[in-house]
């Protein structure tokens, strides 16, 4: 794994408990860290022992298949490696590229990104058979879904050994073509966003209409609890890379949205979104 934040953490956490070794790489070490990667896996783990929901050998177990690193390299023996680094295509791409000069021609690189173009990452690689897009949901040991996303470039081959890999991991893949946003954020984010334009536009307020899709709609979080939870940086990334694929006013980021990534109100994870935590 690449990445250990909310979606690195628990894509970690899915492969350790199904019994793959996995490492994880930050820009710091995350074992003693009980929000982040290897600290908050083991918490969570702890938890469900805790509530008798989970052998504590099975603790030991994954977390023995666990490790973490701050230096790209050591991924370089990995037969899998999984991207869940910021959205930003910038960022995405500078490690494509450095851990394609660091590992072996027999190693797959896959993205967790919810939007960026597969075939744009895979062109920064001299193995552009061997990427494609696997899109975790969040919280990923709780979510069923893995989108698969097969760029122009894509080898039949890779796409099978990840599906296979998707089912060892307990998940449901679904298949989609490499445009921005795939299946779920092409349909998610326009429902985000217009619950966000709702709100500046002062229909109701914000406790209003989060009710009315939990109550009339039985949607497990209302769209603005659910846009805190995704994080409103990441939508805001997301609604940019749509809108500029698409061109329509659908997929445009709000205002509000904008400024409250400006001001550092990015939801669940830093304290202050549209609610506070
Ligand atoms: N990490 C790991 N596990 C978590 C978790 C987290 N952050 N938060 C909750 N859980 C687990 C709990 O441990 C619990 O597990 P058990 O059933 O084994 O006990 C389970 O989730 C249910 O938790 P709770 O009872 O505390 O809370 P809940 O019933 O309110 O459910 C929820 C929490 C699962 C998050 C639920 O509110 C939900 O499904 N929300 C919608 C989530 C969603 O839509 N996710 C997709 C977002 S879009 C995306 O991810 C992709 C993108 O590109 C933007």
């Amino acid at each position: 794994m690449v990445g250990s934040g909310q979606m690195g953490g628990g894509i970690a956490q899915v492969c350790a408990t199904a019994s793959f070794e996995t490492i994880t790489h930050d820009l710091f070490l995350t074992r003693d860290n009980p929000k982040l990667g290897l600290g908050a896996i083991r918490a969570r783990l702890q938890r469900q022992v805790d509530q008798g929901r989970l052998a504590a050998a099975d603790l030991d177990r994954a977390m023995a298949n666990l490790s973490d690193t701050t230096d790209l390299a050591d991924l370089a023996g990995c037969d899998l490696i999984i991207e869940a680094v910021v959205e930003r295509l910038d960022d995405k791409a500078a490690i494509f590229r450095t851990l394609d000069g660091q590992c072996g021609p027999q190693t797959i690189f896959a993205s967790n990104t919810s939007s960026i173009s597969i075939t744009e990452l895979a062109a920064q690689t001299k193995r552009p058979d061997r990427v494609l897009g696997l899109h975790f949901f969040n919280p990923p040991p709780v979510m069923k879904l893995i989108e698969m996303v097969r760029g122009l470039t894509t080898s039949d081959e890779t796409f099978a050994t990840c599906r296979s890999l998707a089912e060892r991991l307990g998940k449901t893949p679904i298949v989609s073509q490499d445009r921005a946003g795939f299946i779920v954020n092409y349909l998610l984010m326009p429902f985000l966003l217009d619950a966000i334009r709702a709100y500046e536009n002062g229909l109701a307020t914000k406790e209003d209409i989060d009710a009315g899709m939990v109550y009339g709609c039985n949607h497990p979080m209302g769209p603005l609890t659910l846009a805190d939870f995704v994080g409103l940086d990441t939508c805001y990334y997301i609604a940019q890379v749509l809108f500029e694929e698409f061109k329509e006013p659908r997929y445009a980021p709000p205002p509000l949205l904008k400024r409250m990534v400006l001001a550092g109100r990015l939801g669940r994870k830093s304290g202050k979104g549209f609610y506070d935590y």
